[in-house]
């Protein structure tokens, strides 16, 4: 089988996507699938390439990537233009297969803010956010500590806490340089427990173990996710009774209230009481070898090999 594995992107998560793709070629059988890697420059021109490491520091390729002769698609790439519908939209207009949620889910958990009104809607606790745009400014007082992050990104590009009046105005700006609005949260008491969603084949949900996010940095940053040492993962994470199965129970509610296919990595914080809110929905989770879905799935006896081969499956249903 012809499998396609798009990364890199004009995103500012380029690097974690290659990050991510060198996971997702180690686990795909060469006996099982033949596999062309379809890399995009930082500027976003596509071409085919023979390793990872040689789309590095080019910008030579396509407006569009080079699909021919493909049976499948694995779309790994994070962020704008690749997890938030627009090369999904393309896959559909071609008519080609592709692991993972389609467009309007994907749209939607891409836009943290909308995703968090309609998980709300359908009752799902959601963590509170206040949007800002340039046009219309933060203007209630808020206690602060504040947590400030562009409203579609990922990896914590552009997040940052601010402690003082001076630095949440920096974190505002800082925020709005990297997307058009920006998202002001309150600082959550509790841990941050993420929650891994495979779907079958047969349309069912499969969750992997519980993962607790510990680290010494002030929040999950760019440095802690992707710097060795820089976070520990806790899997599965020990939790008050109850709690693991009630995770469970909103991850795939959520995964089905955004309308997700495949896969999505739920994250939550949960408070010492084990009540718990949804912070976000990752439809296309990192996937390198430090990362926490293939992590979760692992923990409940199914490596990526088996993961991939599973979501492969549900595209070609
Ligand atoms: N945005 C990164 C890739 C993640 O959620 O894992
Ligand atoms: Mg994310």
């Amino acid at each position: 089988m012809r499998v396609a594995v798009l990364f890199g992107g004009a995103s500012s998560e380029h690097d974690v996507s290659c990050k991510s793709a060198l996971g997702v070629v180690e686990a795909l059988d060469p006996s099982v699938y033949d596999v062309t890697l379809i890399g995009a420059s930082r500027d976003g021109l596509w071409r085919r390439v023979g390793s990872v490491d040689e789309l590095a520091g080019t910008s030579l390729g396509t407006r569009l990537p080079p699909l021919e002769n493909v049976d499948v698609v694995i779309p790994v790439l994070h962020g704008r233009f690749g997890e938030d519908g627009t090369v999904q939209g393309l896959l559909e207009l071609m008519g080609l297969p592709y692991v993972g949620c389609g467009v309007l889910a994907s749209a939607l958990a891409m836009d943290k803010g909308r995703a968090g009104a309609l998980l709300a809607a359908a009752g799902i606790p959601s963590i509170e956010s206040v949007v800002v745009t340039r046009s219309s400014p933060l203007l209630e007082q808020h206690a602060l500590p504040l947590f400030v992050k562009p409203n579609r990104s990922g990896s914590s590009v552009g997040a940052s806490l601010a402690t003082t009046p001076a630095e949440l105005a920096e974190a505002l700006a800082y925020a709005l340089e990297c997307d058009d609005s920006a998202l002001v949260q309150p600082v959550m008491d509790g841990v941050e427990i993420d929650i891994a969603i495979l779907q079958l084949p047969d349309g069912s949900l499969r969750a992997g173990a519980p993962l607790r996010v510990r680290h010494d940095f002030g929040f999950f940053d760019y440095d802690s996710k992707y710097t060795v040492g820089g976070a520990q993962f806790e899997v599965p994470a020990v939790l008050p009774p109850g709690v693991a199965a009630h995770l469970e129970l909103l991850a795939k509610r959520a995964f089905e209230a955004l309308g997700c296919d495949g896969l999505a990595r739920v994250d939550f914080f949960v408070a010492p009481d084990g009540s718990a809110v949804v912070n976000e929905v990752n439809t296309l989770p990192g996937l390198s070898s430090l990362s926490q879905y293939p992590t979760m799935l692992r923990a409940t006896g199914m490596d990526l090999p088996t993961v991939l081969a599973t979501l492969i499956e549900r595209a070609l249903r």
